[in-house]
């Protein structure tokens, strides 16, 4: 039987590596992004050439509530049901805590926490029994430390949700787990400043950032091995014991 996988954020960095991934096993992909067509559709021309599978991406910003609507449609329309889904996407707000506006401070909430909690909802019933949920905290979430109050506290909302979903989701059979990765080589770190990065290095006990074709490794465990269930599984190359 044919397996799908969905991947919010999943053109780029974290996302793509689990897409890769996922699809090298087998998985038909369904990957969101927000604002780079040109980019999403080299990644699926991209995938499409090195792996036998179906691969779709779709514009839904999940800054939206009207993508939650979006995306069922699109999965309804083409009679798609779901073996795994992973939110991935996620919104940061680098605003001092002077500067910080509310409503920066609810795009972040909504983005990170109730965007995914109310896209489950709706497409619940489209995961096939047996099915896993994956999202991606953070060590953030964890150590509070980051530069974003709003980031921070989102991502500590996604363990805490992942712990409380259990609950909710074992009546549909589904497990729900995240992966919270300290610093993982994408766009989103590439771009800070060589001192920066450095300062990070040097925190971290193997001293690099993590790759995300590892890390993809680690979702890809959460959602075929059976018996993990509301597990936050840190990622970090040993950053605490530094
Ligand atoms: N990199 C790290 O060190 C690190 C560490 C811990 C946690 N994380 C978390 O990992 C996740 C992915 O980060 P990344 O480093 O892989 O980022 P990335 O390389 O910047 O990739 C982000 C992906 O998400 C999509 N995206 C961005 N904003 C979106 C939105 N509003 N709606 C829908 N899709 C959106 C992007 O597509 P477009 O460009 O087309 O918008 C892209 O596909 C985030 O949740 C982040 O908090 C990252």
């Amino acid at each position: 039987m044919e397996k799908y996988a969905l991947i919010t954020g999943g053109t780029k960095g974290i996302g793509k590596a689990v897409a890769f991934c996922l699809g090298k096993a087998g998985y038909n992909l369904v990957l969101t992004y927000a604002s780079d067509p040109n980019t999403a559709e080299h990644t699926r021309e991209e995938f499409q050439q090195q792996l036998q599978i179906k691969v779709f991406v779709l514009q839904a910003d999940v800054t939206d509530k009207d993508s939650i609507e979006k995306i069922y449609t699109y999965l309804q329309e083409r009679d798609l049901l779901l073996n795994a889904v992973v939110f991935n996407a996620g919104l940061t707000c680098r605003d001092s805590f002077e500067d910080l506006s509310l409503e920066d401070w609810e795009r972040v909430f909504f983005a990170n926490v109730h965007f995914p909690v109310f896209f489950l909802q709706r497409i619940v019933r489209r995961i096939n029994k047996g099915g896993s949920v994956v999202f991606t905290g953070s060590l953030m979430g964890i150590q509070p430390h980051s530069v974003s109050l709003a980031y921070g506290v989102t991502k500590s909302a996604v363990h805490a949700l992942v712990k409380n979903l259990v609950k909710f989701l074992t009546p549909y059979e589904l497990r729900v787990n995240a992966v919270a990765p300290g610093f993982v080589d994408t766009e989103w770190q590439k771009t800070k400043p060589a001192e920066i990065r450095r300062n990070i290095e040097n925190k971290v006990s193997l001293g690099r950032f993590c790759d995300p074709e590892e890390l993809a490794e680690v979702y890809k465990m959460l959602i075929e091995n059976s018996y993990f269930n509301g597990e936050v599984v840190v990622v970090d190359g040993g950053y605490s014991y530094k």
